[in-house]
Order: structure tokens, then sequence, then C-alpha cells
């Protein structure tokens, strides 16, 4: 796997955590402020591990605005959020207090299967930034998934078969039919292809691109047959998710995760919600690039709008 360079000198106190992904950063206090030297080691950190892990922030929702900005325009919340927090339109609440009076059960999270964060958008998030808040107190673990491995240690023939497919991804609504929040889903519409394979405009590194909570709904890549595509996406997502790309984080209340989400996947393990505990979470998330393939081509919008930040 190509192993980035170290661009700073700059000791951030790194822990890897997994083979292939994830690593520990200590003696970083995200409140700030943060040096531009210590704003690139972190950059480089999530290149090199693809997601990073922070322990023990005592940060708020305006700290947790402030630290992503340093990396990026900050998205709103979420395309079909329309309840973030009083004064932080950009705070994505993961909160299983609000699935139980929305969906009448508790849940870990919005979404428990493997998925990069809003892939039916033309421009996925290039980033999401996640502080726990409230956890339960066993469960309620979150996984993530190196796709650069999983595409690099495909066969040549596979990677050279899969370097031109398009795949669609489509959001799609779990939501009560006729809730706000399904017609909300329905207006938006999103729906885009993407490259099954696409360079990262940073790294140059080379992502299996799958988002199978994105592309289950769809199921379909472009010019093939349903059951072609069906077939070749679940050979996909199996090599995408294989456990040994993934790392386990085992969240605290002060945790912060900050993933690469063009780089790779995420579950939320959906372990705790049927034993009633609360689990409050906070995302931010920052504005992402149109993907592009490996022969330069871009996704395609079949319909809903960009999702822009400032
Ligand atoms: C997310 O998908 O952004 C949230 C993951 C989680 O709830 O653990």
């Amino acid at each position: 796997m190509t192993q980035l360079e170290e661009t700073t000198s700059l000791d951030l106190g790194v822990t890897p955590l997994a083979g292939y992904i994830g690593a520990e950063i200590g003696g970083v206090d995200l409140r700030g402020p943060l040096d531009p030297a210590t704003v690139d080691a972190i950059r480089n950190a999530l290149h090199r591990y693809k997601v990073i892990f922070f322990r023990d922030q005592e940060i708020g929702h305006a700290e947790q605005i402030a630290f992503a900005r340093l990396f990026g325009k900050v998205t709103p919340a979420h395309p079909h959020e329309e309840n973030p927090p009083e004064g932080f339109p950009e705070i994505l609440p993961i909160d299983s207090r609000r699935y139980e009076t929305n969906l009448g059960r508790k849940r870990t999270s919005y979404d428990s299967s493997w998925h990069t964060d809003v892939t039916a958008l033309i421009n996925p998030p290039a980033a999401s930034i996640l502080r726990a808040h409230i956890l339960p107190p066993f469960g309620g673990d979150t996984a993530w998934t190196n796709l650069v491995a999983a595409y690099e240690n495909l066969p040549k023939d596979l990677r050279d078969f899969v370097d031109r497919l398009d795949i669609k991804h489509r959001f799609h609504t779990r939501a009560a039919a006729g809730s706000q929040r399904d017609r909300k889903v329905r207006e938006a519409n999103l729906v885009s292809y993407h490259p099954a394979v696409r360079v990262h405009p940073e790294t140059g590194e080379r992502a299996l691109f799958v988002s199978p909570g994105f592309t289950r709904g769809a199921r379909e890549i472009r010019g093939l047959t349903q059951t072609q595509s069906e077939r070749i996406l679940a050979l996909l997502w199996e090599e995408a998710t294989r456990t040994e790309y993934t790392v386990r984080f085992r969240w605290a209340p002060g945790s912060v995760a900050f993933w690469d989400n063009r780089a790779t996947a995420h579950l939320a393990i959906s372990d705790a919600g049927h034993l009633g505990h609360d689990r409050v979470l906070y995302r931010v998330t920052l504005e992402g690039d149109v993907p592009r393939g490996v022969d330069g081509r871009e996704s395609e919008q079949v319909s809903g709008e960009p999702f822009h930040g400032s």
C-alpha cells in the first residue's frame, strides 16, 4: 500500500490501532488554538491512517465546528436534517432518543449498514468528525474500513475491470411513509453515479468506492443488468468490508473520530439499541469534491443538488 510521506517532523503521539487503518492521536487539545504545523500533521495522519481518534476532549458544538474549519468548508448538518441544535446548523445529532420518538424504538445510530457518508450526493463529504457525548455502558462501537487497502489487494485483472465501472448511489428513506423525513428525502431525491474506483484528490490513492448503504438501494452498475449488477456489487461490498481492513473503536465521552470519507466506509454496530440505553454523538462534515475515476472521468448527478459548506 502507498505509504504517505510524513511532511512534517512534528511528533503528534500517533498510536496505530490496526494493521490497515486507524490511529489514536495523543497530546492535542482540540479546543486549540492549533498552529499550522499541528494542523498539517493531523491532516497527514488522517491521510495515512484514514480514521484518527482523539480521547478526553472537552469540546462543545462551537469548538467542534471551529476545529473542522481548520480542514475545509463545513457543510450544514445533513441534506435532510431539519432540527439541528439551536444556533448550530452544522451539527448533526446522532441521538437514540430522536429515533425512539420518530421510529418508536431506540437505535444505536441512524443507519446500521456499512456506508460512506451521503454518497448519493454528487459531492459527498470529504471528511466527517464525530464527537461522543452520551454512551451506553457497553456496546455502540463504530467500525471503519480502509477502501484503499480493499482496492490495492484485489487481483490486477479485477482492479482493471472495476476501474471502468460506474455505480448508482441513491438516498432511500427508511422513515415512516408520509412522515416529514420521508417527504424531505423524496423531495431532495439524491441520486448519483460514481466511479467504482475513485482517485483521492490529495493523496492520489485509489479507493474501492462502493458505499453499500447507498448502492444497495439502487443495485445498479451502469450498462449491466440488475442480476449482473447485484452479483458484482455483492462481491465488491464483501471485499470493501473484509475484517482485516477494519478497525473498531470503543467510544467514551469526549472521544472524537475524524475520518477521510474519500477513503473509508463505516458501520455503527447496532448492538445497543435493544437494551434501551441512550447513545448521543454529534457529527460535522466537510464539503467534498466531485469524485473522479482512474481515467479522470467525473461522477454524474442524476438528481438532487450539490451540497456546499462555508
Ligand atoms: C455515522 O454514520 O456518521 C455515525 C456512526 C455512528 O453512529 O457510530
